[in-house]
């Protein structure tokens, strides 16, 4: 617990004016500060180059601590709160505006730091060499927001050129699918319970799927999303990590090394058109542009645990339904019986469902499908108690504990995955298929399924 820290802790956000730090970042650490886990011996450095005053950006940020923060918002918390937050205005493009990041760390006696890049990476290593040269930092930890660059190779640049500034071991890169407490919970539902651990393999599971779908489209994220499509905003990072979790082969052993080992096994695509397909809703803000805003990918992973397992991942915008989940399905026990399902909902839900067989109530012989619901989220005492995945994973980087943080070769697989796949597509010829808003995703997204699976059905 970072409560019994005696030297002042730092913590710094680049990037304090944006969508990010509103959003999330200064709610999370409202938290936080409420929960009593920072305690008070912390600053907070808010970087913008906006001519904010204290009192300004503490105005902003109040109506969005008071919209997202998940524990009670009173006025004395957050007075209390604001205390710790200082505005700091300078151009992290300007190296000479470094020495005001390096006087107030002086002037502020702050000794330990956390410093979050809540900005493009474009601006990773202006940022770096800025801290470099003016070696204001101490017992730094660096947390990094994907993308973690613009492509593999400038991502690898970054990659190499952050350690060499900073320390391997001191780079924290955020991945805040893997602080969500639905994901960290199918790691706790596989280790505790006999009847799924015993069948978490080829021999019981016919085909594993993972859904993330939003009903709302690119919004104002328009020249980002151009640039970066579903593939990269999505599947690269979030969905192979729930990926990741699901098919580990141990899940008490160490978690990056258990995700490497997957992403390793995951078989190299051949026939591209039977694995991936593309899709964008229909008028699309950038006219002419193919980028994807819908993907589905059917992979599979060549290892004992999993070998011809088809594992099925989609992400799509402006689909019918806002759902993040993974369901299993089991294999038929007979032909002319539906196959058991276990559902693990992650969002907008919080819960298990499970759907089994049981001999219809009254006759003699019929078999009817039970349905049953664990829906955490319903229930106020566990929504309340369950901190929100950026407040889980700030808390985790101030204790050093970095297990749930991406390093950099598990990423780079992922990416290099990802990117062949989008190269096979593209020499393949293979179109970005257009769907209508508001549906399931382009139809075509069927013909992956060789599975009789309705989930997987648009
Ligand atoms: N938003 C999310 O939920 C989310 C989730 C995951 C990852 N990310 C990633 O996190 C990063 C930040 O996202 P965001 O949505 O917060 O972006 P954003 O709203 O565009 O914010 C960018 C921030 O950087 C500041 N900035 C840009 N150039 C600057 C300069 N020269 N000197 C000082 N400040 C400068 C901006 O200041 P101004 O206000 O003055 O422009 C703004 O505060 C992006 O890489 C994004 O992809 C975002």
């Amino acid at each position: 617990m970072i409560g019994v820290q005696v030297s002042k802790i730092g913590i710094t956000i680049f990037g304090s004016t944006g969508d990010l730090t509103y959003r999330k970042l200064m709610p999370a650490l409202y938290n936080l500060f409420s929960r009593g886990l920072l305690k008070d011996n912390f600053d907070i450095c808010a970087i913008g180059r906006r001519d904010y005053s204290n009192k300004d950006y503490t105005d902003i940020i109040r109506s969005w601590i008071e919209k997202f923060a998940r524990l009670e918002v009173t006025e004395e918390k957050l007075l209390e709160f604001f205390d710790h937050i200082n505005y700091l205005k300078m151009d992290f493009t300007k190296e000479e505006d470094f020495e005001v990041l390096n006087n107030y760390y002086k002037n502020n006696d702050i000794d330990n730091h956390l410093v979050y890049l809540a900005v493009s990476p474009t601006f990773f290593e202006e940022i770096a060499v800025g801290i470099e040269k003016t070696n204001c930092i101490k017992n730094p930890k660096i947390i990094l927001e994907k993308p973690f660059g613009d492509s593999l190779e400038n991502a690898a640049y970054l990659s190499k050129r952050l350690d060499s500034v900073f320390g391997k071991d001191n780079i924290y890169r955020i991945d805040h699918y893997l602080g969500k407490e639905m994901v960290r919970n199918i790691l706790t539902i596989r280790t505790n319970n006999h009847m799924i651990s015993n069948v978490w393999d080829k021999s019981s599971i016919d085909s594993i799927h993972i859904s993330a779908l939003e009903t709302v489209g690119i919004d104002g994220r328009v020249s980002y999303y151009d640039e970066t499509g579903a593939l990269m905003d999505m599947v690269t990072n979030h969905l192979l990590q729930i990926l990741t979790i699901v098919a580990m082969d141990d899940p008490l052993g160490n978690i990056h090394e258990q995700q490497y080992n997957v992403l390793k096994d995951l078989r190299p695509v051949e026939d591209v058109s039977k694995s991936m397909i593309l899709g964008q809703y229909e008028n699309y803000e950038v006219v002419g542009s193919d980028t994807e805003t819908y993907a589905a990918l059917k992979l599979f992973i060549d290892n004992d645990r999993w070998e011809d397992v088809p594992f099925f991942i989609r992400t799509g915008k402006k689909c019918d339904n806002r759902e993040v989940e993974v369901a299993i399905n089991f294999k038929r026990k007979f032909s002319d019986i539906d196959p058991d399902v276990l559902i693990i909902k992650v969002q907008p839900t919080e819960g298990v469902y499970l759907e089994f067989n049981i001999k219809t109530p009254g006759e003699e012989s019929g078999v009817t499908r039970a349905k049953m619901e664990f829906c955490q989220s319903c229930d106020d005492i566990f929504r309340q108690n369950t901190p929100e995945a950026y407040e889980r994973m700030i808390l985790a980087s101030l204790e050093g504990d970095d297990s749930w943080f991406s390093k950099w070769d598990q990423i780079e697989l992922s990416w290099k995955f990802i990117e062949e796949l989008k190269r096979k597509y593209k020499e393949a010829n293979l179109p970005v298929y257009i769907y209508k808003a508001g549906s399931s995703g382009p139809k075509e997204s069927n013909n992956l399924a060789d599975t009789e699976d309705q989930r997987w059905r648009t």
